[in-house]
C-alpha cells in the first residue's frame, strides 16, 4: 500500500532524529512491500527565519492532505524573545489544532534494559505494583486542542495583569475520555481521570462527564485523583498507574515527570490522534478495490529541540524512531510492522547501544556509548536481522 507522510523535522535535534527515523521507515517499507511517500515542511523557528511565520498556511495545508505527519521538535533561543504569538511553539499548537488530533498519548514504561537509568528504587518499584515486579507502564492520554493552551488570555489595560483561561466543553472532554477508554481495554484497564476538582469548575465538568462515559466501559475500572497528588504518586508508587487521562496542561507537565521515571526523556515517543477517517483515494487511483484506512495522527518524541547538542550527532533518535512505530500503528493499522521497530529498538538495547542520556551511571559491561547515528543504524542492522 502506498501512504504518505509529512516530516516536519523542526528545530535543534529535529533534523537529527528524524532523519534516523526515516531510515528506519524506509528499511521497514522495503521488508514489508509498502511506499511511504515523504513530503518535507517547515515549521518552527526554521520557517520563521525563511518566512517570517512559524506556521506557514502552506505547511499545514500540505499536512492534512498527507496521511500522517512525523515531527522532531521546534523552539530555541534564537527565537525566544519573539512575541507569544510568533514563536516556534505556536507551530506546534497550530499544528495540533489545525489536524484536530485532540488525544495525545504519552506511553511511559520501563524498559528491563534501561532499569539502571531509572532513579527509583527496585523495593518502591515493586511494592506499587500489582504483580510485584520492580517495573512500570502506563499511558498518559493528554487533551491536546482545549484548556489553557487555547483558552482567552490577555493583559489588562494597565499592563498590570494578565490572564490565561481554562475552558473545556462536554464534548471535547467526552472524546478524550473515550480515547482513554480505548487504550484502557487493550492494556490492564484501569483509567484514572486526573484533575483538580477540589479548586477548579472545569475539573468538576471533567469528573461528571467521566461519571457519565464511565457506564459504557463497565469492564473498565474508573478512578479520580487530584494533580497534585498525582505527582506524588508517579514518583512513590508509579505501578499502580495503567491509563492517565488528564488536560492539556496537566498533561504537559505529568508527562516530562514520567518520563524521568524511564531513565530519559530521549526515549519518550508520543502519538496525537483525532478522529479515524476512511482514505480511499489512493485504492481507487490504483484501481485497488480495497480502500485503506487512514487515522490521521501527529507524532513527535517528547522531549524538545535540545539546541545545546543539535547537530553535534549525540541526540537520542530512540523517541523519534519509536513515534515512527506509533505511526505505522495508529495511523496505517500496520500492527506488524510496528512491533518490528520495537523489537529492533528492545534488540539495540539489549546489544548494548546506548546514546550517552541512556548510559549506565555504573557503566554497563557490554555498553557501547554511540552517536546519533550509529544508534540509528543498529536499529536498522537489528531491523535486517528479524526473522
Ligand atoms: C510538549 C511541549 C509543548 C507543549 C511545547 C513545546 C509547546 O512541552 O509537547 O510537551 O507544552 O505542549
Ligand atoms: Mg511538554
Amino acid at each position: 500500500m502506498n501512504y504518505s507522510i509529512a516530516l516536519v523535522p523542526g528545530d535543534g535535534i529535529g533534523p537529527d532524529v528524524v532523519a534516523q527515523a526515516v531510515e528506519v521507515l524506509d528499511a521497514v517499507a522495503d521488508k514489508y512491500g509498502h511506499v511511504f511517500n515523504y513530503v518535507e515542511l517547515e515549521a518552527g523557528g526554521c520557517a520563521i527565519d525563511s518566512t517570517g511565520e512559524p506556521l506557514p498556511a502552506e505547511t499545514l495545508e500540505a499536512a492534512k492532505q498527507c496521511d500522517a505527519v512525523l515531527l522532531g521538535a521546534v523552539g530555541g533561543p534564537k527565537w525566544e524573545t519573539l512575541p507569544g504569538h510568533l514563536r516556534p511553539e505556536r507551530a506546534l499548537l497550530g499544528l495540533r489544532a489545525g489536524l484536530g488530533v485532540y488525544a495525545n498519548l504519552r506511553p511511559a514504561a520501563l524498559l528491563p534494559q534501561l532499569r539502571d537509568a531509572c532513579p527509583i528504587k527496585d523495593e518502591v518499584l515493586r511494592a506499587s505494583n500489582p504483580n510485584g515486579e520492580a517495573t512500570f507502564d502506563l499511558l498518559i492520554v493528554r487533551e491536546l486542542t482545549g484548556g489553557l493552551y487555547f483558552g482567552e488570555r490577555g493583559r489588562s489595560a494597565d499592563g498590570n495583569s494578565a490572564f490565561d483561561t481554562e475552558t473545556y466543553s462536554k464534548e471535547e472532554i467526552e472524546r478524550v475520555l473515550r480515547s482513554g477508554y480505548r487504550a484502557a481495554a487493550v492494556r490492564r484497564k484501569k483509567l484514572c481521570v486526573v484533575d483538580k476538582a477540589n479548586v477548579l469548575e472545569s475539573s468538576r465538568l471533567w469528573r461528571e462527564v467521566a461519571a457519565v462515559v464511565s457506564k459504557d466501559y463497565p469492564d473498565i475500572e474508573t478512578t479520580y485523583m487530584y494533580v497534585d497528588n498525582c505527582a506524588m504518586q508517579l514518583v512513590r508508587a508509579p505501578g499502580q498507574f495503567d491509563v492517565i487521562v488528564t488536560s492539556n496542561l496537566f498533561g504537559d507537565i505529568l508527562s516530562d515527570e514520567a518520563s524521568v521515571l524511564t531513565g530519559s526523556i530521549g526515549m519518550l515517543a508520543s502519538a496525537s490522534l483525532g478522529d479515524s477517517s476512511a482514505a480511499s483515494a489512493n485504492a481507487a487511483s490504483s484501481g485497488k478495490a480495497a480502500a485503506k484506512q487512514v487515522t490521521m495522527g501527529l507524532y513527535e518524541p517528547i522531549h524538545g529541540s535540545a539546541p545545546d547538542i543539535a547537530g553535534q550527532d549525540i541526540a537520542n533518535p530512540l523517541a523519534t524512531i519509536l513515534s515512527a512505530a506509533m505511526l505505522l500503528r495508529y495511523s496505517f493499522g500496520l500492527e506488524k510492522e510496528a512491533q518490528a521497530i520495537e523489537k529492533a529498538v528492545s534488540d539495540t538495547l539489549d546489544a548494548g547501544y546506548r546514546t550517552r542520556d541512556i548510559a549506565s551511571r555504573k557503566g554497563a559491561a557490554n555498553e557501547k556509548i554511540v552517536g546519533t547515528k550509529e544508534m540509528g543504524k543498529a536499529v536498522l542492522t537489528a531491523l535486517e536481522h528479524q526473522k
